[in-house]
């Protein structure tokens, strides 16, 4: 069901945690499953130079919570905020049907923390947002 890039995310998740004062924060949940995800941004020069998440949800909720902050840590506020959903499922190796919401809420943070973000600072990205 799950493939091995997915299990080695969930048994070993990268960047979980909290910061302090985020520059960028997002609560998103799941509708049709209450998972719930928290994902804090430390912001410097346009670029995401840190990333933190918590995840209460399912094993392919904390996979794709994880592989979502590997894949934009360290890159500019303008690369992360094209993530999508289906960036973060293949880049997991991909998702079963039913669980592809998962990549979904993990894409949905990255894209409401970037908006958080939005609505203290007016870098240029957030025009697209
Ligand atoms: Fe709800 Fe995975 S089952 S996010």
């Amino acid at each position: 069901m799950y493939t091995e890039k997915l299990i080695d995310h969930f048994t070993n998740p990268r960047n979980i945690g909290t910061l302090p004062n985020p520059d960028g924060y997002a609560r998103v949940s799941s509708p049709g499953c209450g998972d719930i995800m928290e994902l804090f941004l430390q912001i410097a020069d346009n670029k995401i130079v840190d990333v933190k998440y918590r995840a209460f949800g399912c094993a392919a909720a904390i996979a794709s919570s994880s592989m979502a902050s590997e894949m934009i840590k360290g890159r500019t506020l303008e690369e992360a905020a094209g993530l999508t959903d289906e960036q973060v499922a293949a880049e997991l190796g991909g998702l079963p049907d039913v669980k592809f919401h998962c990549a979904v809420m993990a894409a949905s943070a990255v894209n409401a923390a970037l908006k958080n973000y939005c609505e203290k600072h007016h870098a240029p990205v957030c025009a697209a947002l």
